[in-house]
């Protein structure tokens, strides 16, 4: 029987290559030139340098412009762009012999904040958003030998943008993220979603989308080590479903992060992925994974390497950012207050860490504004398109430390309804900083209109940091939202590595000072009763430029658990044993 099975597995496996139709990644990573355009001119920078005839007279250049390195931030690149908030004009040249047969995509995985994108002088994309991923199909543009690749990046802070005006966090500007051209077979696999069903162990929902909309294509599904094998066909809109039985599904957790390799071929494209199967759900208020209640010990990280002063961008820095964070016990992260990396998701979920990803709807934003509603949406379709097949994401968050307002509830409410219609499998969530101590009821209560909305709540609270302590933290009773499950979602203050007291100096940035205060808090905790997890805030000091204490802060917000240079200060010892002893 056994060689029978193993017969099946290696035909299985021979047909995967049969239709095997490489798909190529070229990496347009590395040194672009750069033009600070401060006045926005929009010269023809666009076009690039072109061959100059006698009676050429164009008062611009990019060729022999300064380099910017991507992925990267350019305010830690160069001294003159430290704080530089405007457009810089990213430019570079790649030679290709586009075949006839395929089609290129040009993905850029971050652009901070707003992008327009050229190729040989063609506008072919626009972009806004920071933090999530977009691509343009430049087939029709590309010619063989020289083709210029054009960005206009600009990261002022608009009033209708999101974030706004002012956030407690360092406004990098730049092509941050990866630029990859994917060349894919001219009818390809253009989107899928594997995902095991909401609540069954045993039955995994498949929806592939093909790049054409055509009805009777076969898309084929493989699961090898499920030994499943499955023939779809597409509707006329392209799209092929499928529902899967499956028998001893090995599901993900952070004890075993279970991934099964997937593959998806057609007549024309293959794409492979490893993907994790698990259930999220809540259940009154518990948090369930798998069925079973979990205790989200979690951390809040920014997409920052702070030693270094700039954004974290590569595969290393996520590996650096996520050690610290597995050293310290966490099995969930918090990525505050954006959608990060594909890096830091992967990596995250290899190690089988549950990730809330959000999206930057970070206090004042111009909640009546359609336009910026209109934003919100499509960067919460972004995040969850790129993201839909990643196990480790459990919670959407859509907004942070927002008044309960008409506006804020309407805007919220419209925001919540597209994230549901796109993804059904996940739990929304929010934070609120609204929580205030009742003297008169003598507890701790939240008067908001939208929280019932969302599946879990999540509070961020300064106990002992921007508010003193009514009573003795194990005297205060909490009545919050108990009819949802509640995750601090924040919580802790800050300190200077090094700075040592006796602990009870508020403003002394002291660590005893700062251990006391996560002291205090873990006691009131205790007493939470619809608790399902704490997410100190946060795991590294990070560049802030609201953060002005010359003395103690030099631009860094200090409530990290670590200092900007990597060193782990005392609450950072009192978090890891609690997580131990959990
Ligand atoms: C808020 C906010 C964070 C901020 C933190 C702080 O809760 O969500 O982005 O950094 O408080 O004040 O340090």
């Amino acid at each position: 029987m056994r060689r029978k099975i193993k017969l099946i597995c290696l035909l299985i496996a021979a047909n995967f290559q049969a239709n095997a139709q490489p798909r190529q990644e070229i990496s347009l990573n590395g040194e672009w030139n750069s033009v600070i355009d401060q006045y926005d001119t929009n010269r023809g920078l666009a076009r690039g340098d072109r061959p100059w005839g006698k009676n050429d007279r164009e008062e611009h250049s990019i060729d022999d412009a300064p380099m910017l390195h991507v992925p990267g931030d350019w305010n830690s690149q160069r001294e003159e762009l430290k704080y530089y908030e405007g457009t810089i004009w990213y430019g570079r040249h790649i030679t290709l012999t586009p075949e006839s047969d395929k089609r290129y995509l040009l993905r850029f995985g971050g652009v901070s904040y707003r992008a327009r994108v050229y190729v040989n002088g063609t506008q072919v994309a626009t972009h806004e958003g920071s933090f999530t991923e977009f691509e343009a199909d430049v087939t029709a543009q590309l010619r063989a030998g020289d083709n210029y690749i054009a960005v206009r990046v600009n990261n002022r802070r608009e009033r209708d943008a999101i974030p706004a005006m002012s956030f407690d966090w360092f406004n990098y500007g730049g092509i941050t993220r990866d630029v990859t051209l994917c060349v894919v077979p001219s009818h390809y696999i253009s989107d899928y979603f594997i995902q095991l069903d909401k609540h069954r162990a045993d039955l995994i929902h498949a929806r592939v989308n093909l790049s054409d909309s055509v009805a009777g294509e076969t898309v084929n599904l493989y699961i090898p080590e499920l030994k499943k094998s499955v023939r779809m066909t597409t509707d006329d809109t392209g799209t092929a479903y499928a529902d899967i039985p499956v028998k001893r599904l090995v599901r993900w957790c952070p004890a075993n992060p279970k991934l099964y390799k997937v593959r998806l071929t057609t007549s024309t494209d293959t794409v492979s992925e490893d993907i994790g199967f698990r259930n999220i759900e809540v259940r009154g208020t518990q948090v369930l994974l798998n069925g079973e209640p979990i205790f989200l010990k979690g951390i809040n990280i920014h997409e920052e390497i702070p030693m270094q002063k700039r954004r974290a961008c590569t595969e290393a820095d996520a590996i650096r950012l996520l050690d610290e964070a597995q050293a310290l016990g966490v099995n969930m992260i918090r990525l505050a207050h954006y959608q990060q990396s594909r890096y830091m998701v992967c990596e995250a979920e290899r190690r089988g860490i549950l990730l809330w990803q959000e999206i930057p709807v970070w206090q004042a934003i111009d909640f009546s504004n359609t336009s910026t509603q209109d934003k919100a949406v499509l960067m919460l379709q972004e995040t969850i398109r790129r993201d839909k097949n990643r196990c480790a994401d459990c919670f959407w968050g859509i907004a942070n430390e927002t008044r309960n307002t008409p506006e804020r509830n309407h805007f919220l409410a419209r925001l919540l309804q597209a994230g549901r219609e796109t993804d059904t499998t996940r739990l929304f969530v929010a934070a609120f900083d609204l929580a205030r101590f009742d003297r008169q009821q003598d507890k701790f209560v939240m008067k908001d209109d939208f929280y019932h909305n969302l599946d879990v709540v999540g509070i961020n609270k300064y106990m002992g940091w921007y508010e003193g302590w009514p009573k003795a933290p194990k005297d205060i009773r909490w009545d919050v939202c108990s009819d949802k499950p509640l995750l601090i979602s924040e919580f802790g203050g800050e300190a200077k590595y090094g700075i040592h007291d006796n602990g009870d100096v508020a403003g002394s940035w002291s660590e005893e000072f700062q251990a006391r205060i996560y002291q205090m808090n873990l006691e009131m905790f205790a007493n939470i009763p619809n608790l399902v997890g704490i997410c100190p805030w946060i795991l590294f000091d990070f560049r802030s430029p609201t953060r002005l204490h010359q003395t103690f802060q030099e631009g860094f917000n200090r409530k990290g658990l670590v200092g900007d240079k990597g060193e782990r200060k005392q609450a950072w010892h009192i978090i890891h044993n609690y997580y131990k002893e959990r």
